[in-house]
């Protein structure tokens, strides 16, 4: 990938707003305030996501997934229907790719028919950015996670989901644990976080799996979870992504035994502590069944979520524009 300018220069206009969403690095407290007042408002507009609105009618948007995706593949296809729009789930497995068509071939060619979005999720980081920065339209380009770099809708939909239950996150205490190297839910977490004021971030995983001190330089970094966890409000829990490792891992056993978040090991943390969980889970690896499932889990409220924010962001990027 070319490397000539960063996401969070690519993803601004002329005026500093938003043309494209690459990252969460760098976006002011007010501009993800303003997308997570506008998913709220959507939610109130839509009934709950039961009324379809016409915001994005006669708007075509593309979903280009490179690597597998249950919920912001799904959510990112609700909420662009929700909005009036039309939408391509473009089928990377059965497309000309296999014949060795390149991407920015294939982007053009899709461009070519006409569409307004791009939902990019793809397994090297930079590729949602390379996109945007080679585009022969005016399409929007939405970053549905690009390797370890930025996962901008799943901070958005983090920080959506605490904010309905925390009003000051200037004393929050948040714990993330789990395979932090390779996450881009991690990175884009405390992007979302820090701009929103929480000032306690704790970043906690093996010693192969945390990453270059500098990357998390406004964080607290752990090897030992208890401790991170101690008096926490907030767990957030990742998945070791065994398919971008190369360094040898603890066995799931033992990993569950060290990193895991059980019951007993839950009682460390404030009495409150909100459970959170990007998805997929592993139960019994990086979070116990019964604490996925149990009073504290926000899981599930995380994904419904989802589709307010990716609502919010396509009608921010879309709705706005005139013809694009
Ligand atoms: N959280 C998340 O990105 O999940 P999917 O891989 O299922 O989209």
């Amino acid at each position: 990938m070319d490397s000539a300018k960063p996401a969070n220069v690519v993803q601004l206009d002329a005026h500093g707003g938003l043309r494209h969403l690459l990252t969460l690095d760098g976006l002011p407290r007010g501009q993800i305030a303003r997308l997570l007042d506008r998913a709220e408002e959507l939610r109130e507009q839509s009934h709950g996501g039961t009324r379809t609105l016409d915001l994005l009618a006669g708007r075509t948007v593309i979903n280009l997934f490179f690597e597998p995706s249950t919920r912001t593949r799904t959510s990112f296809d609700l909420a662009a229907q929700r909005l009036g729009a039309h939408v391509i789930n473009f089928d990377i497995a059965s497309s000309s790719t296999s014949k060795g068509e390149s991407l920015l071939d294939t982007v053009h060619t899709l461009e070519a028919m006409h569409c307004d979005a791009f939902v990019v999720r793809h397994k090297e980081s930079g590729t949602p950015a390379y996109i945007a920065r080679h585009l022969h339209s005016n399409a929007a380009v939405l970053n549905a996670g690009d390797g370890n770099h930025a996962h901008p809708t799943q901070g958005l939909l983090d920080a959506l989901t605490l904010r309905r239950h925390v009003q000051d996150f200037s004393t929050l205490r948040v714990a993330i644990c789990g395979d932090i190297r390779h996450s881009r839910v991690a990175r884009s977490d405390v992007h979302a976080l820090r701009a929103l004021g929480v000032r306690d971030l704790r970043v906690c995983a093996p010693a192969q799996l945390l990453p270059d001190v500098d990357e998390f330089a406004h964080c607290r970094l752990f090897e030992d979870f208890d401790a991170a966890l101690d008096g926490a409000n907030v767990a957030i829990m990742l998945r070791l992504q065994k398919e971008r490792m190369q360094a040898a891992i603890p066995s799931e056993a033992e990993y569950f035994e060290r990193f895991g978040l059980s019951t007993q090991r839950l009682q460390r943390a404030a009495p409150e502590c909100l459970v959170m969980h990007p998805g997929p889970m592993n139960r019994g690896v990086e979070i116990a069944g019964e604490v996925a499932d149990g009073p504290r889990s926000l899981i599930l409220e995380q994904v419904g979520n989802g589709v307010f924010v990716r609502m919010a962001v396509l009608a921010e990027l879309l709705a706005g524009a005139a013809s694009r």
